[in-house]
């Protein structure tokens, strides 16, 4: 049986970053005929991580059903998935102070998202270890694969270099896990700067289109997303911000990069702009439709937690056991 965990931090509004490079994918797995019968699959909403930057703790509070229904809206089956809440479940934290003993100071340096995290923020210890809390969300539940968006490849292989070193030193206990991480548009780029990645912290609300934004406003943001100075799409002089945009309408159609720029080609942008806000629209007012049928069911959502959580601790508490017993803690 393969496992599956993911995760994603209630630190704001989810984006179509966020549904292309790791919702949509999980959907996707958990529908696949052939994964469902052989896979055991946890979605986590990491609220242990979402601390590591200021968070308003009433706004945090209401994120973490929000993310929860956002799930569920985009597709996430509670019957066939566990959804839960990381700091539900105390062997996370656990866990990530015993991979610290044997977490060197340098590898987390040079982590890219670190660096660019603590640039914008006071860098805290805790942004600092993210990673390892990362690798703990992931080790304890024997996990195969972590769908993901590319901005997360160098935690998961922080993860197995972790995973190896405890292995190596105290007899096999976790297995390596591997990224997935899609071959197309997995990392979706601000519509304002193509420089820089499409991210819940950016201040400018003309950088992200958010799973509820309106129908006027996903418009808005489409109509004013850069290009360049061409008028037409030509494979030719295809820009960073263009190629942004082609990316976000192939996820959105289902075609792969290169068979979405074929089929655009010579279309105008402003052609582009319309087919490609038309679609984002038609995806997420679907998203909102169920969202606003879930989001106000709070005792509903607080049950599918709870029953993921306790699911969720029956396994990572035995991994939990075997670590201590192995490092020689407690009694
Ligand atoms: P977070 O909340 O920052 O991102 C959640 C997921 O969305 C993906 N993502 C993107 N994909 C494509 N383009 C983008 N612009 C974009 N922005 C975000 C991320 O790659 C991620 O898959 N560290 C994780 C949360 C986490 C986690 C875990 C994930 C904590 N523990 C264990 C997997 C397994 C994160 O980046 O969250």
């Amino acid at each position: 049986m393969k496992t599956i965990f993911s995760g994603i931090q209630p630190s704001g509004n989810l984006h179509i970053g966020n549904y292309i490079g790791a919702l949509r994918q999980w959907v996707n797995l958990q529908n696949s005929e052939s994964k469902i019968q052989n896979s055991e699959l946890f979605f986590c909403i990491v609220d242990l991580h979402a601390i590591t930057v200021p968070q308003d703790p009433r706004v945090l509070k209401g994120k973490i059903l929000e993310v929860t229904a956002l799930y569920i809206a985009s597709g996430i089956d509670p019957k066939k998935s566990h959804i839960f809440v990381q700091s539900e479940n105390p062997d996370h934290a656990e866990l990530a102070w015993i991979l610290n003993t044997i977490t060197p100071f340098g590898q987390l340096e040079r982590m890219t998202q670190f660096k660019d995290k603590s640039q914008k923020h006071e860098a805290n210890v805790g942004l600092f270890d993210y990673p390892v809390l990362m690798a703990s969300d992931i080790l304890l539940y024997d996990t195969d694969e972590v769908p993901v968006g590319e901005d997360q490849k160098q935690h998961i292989e922080l993860t197995r270099d972790l995973a190896e070193k405890f292995n190596s030193k105290f007899g096999q206990t976790f297995k390596l896990p591997m990224p997935m991480i899609q071959k197309d548009a997995a990392r979706i780029m601000s519509l304002q700067n193509p420089a820089s990645k499409m991210s819940k912290s950016d201040k400018d609300p003309l950088a992200t289109i958010n799973l509820l934004d309106s129908e006027e406003e996903i418009r808005e943001k489409i109509k004013k997303a850069v290009t360049d100075s061409g008028s037409h799409i030509s494979k030719d002089q295809g820009s960073e911000a263009l190629s942004n945009l082609i990316s976000i309408y192939s996820a959105f159609v289902n075609k792969s990069f290169e068979g979405s720029y074929d089929e655009l080609e010579g279309k105008s942008y402003s052609e582009f702009k319309t087919l490609l806000a038309d679609l984002i629209v038609e995806t997420l007012t679907q998203i909102q439709k169920r969202y606003k049928e879930i989001a106000g069911e709070k005792s509903i959502l607080k049950d599918i937690l709870e029953e993921g959580r306790e699911f969720a601790k029956d396994k990572s508490s035995k991994k939990l056991l075997e670590v201590k017993e192995k490092v020689g803690l407690g009694m």
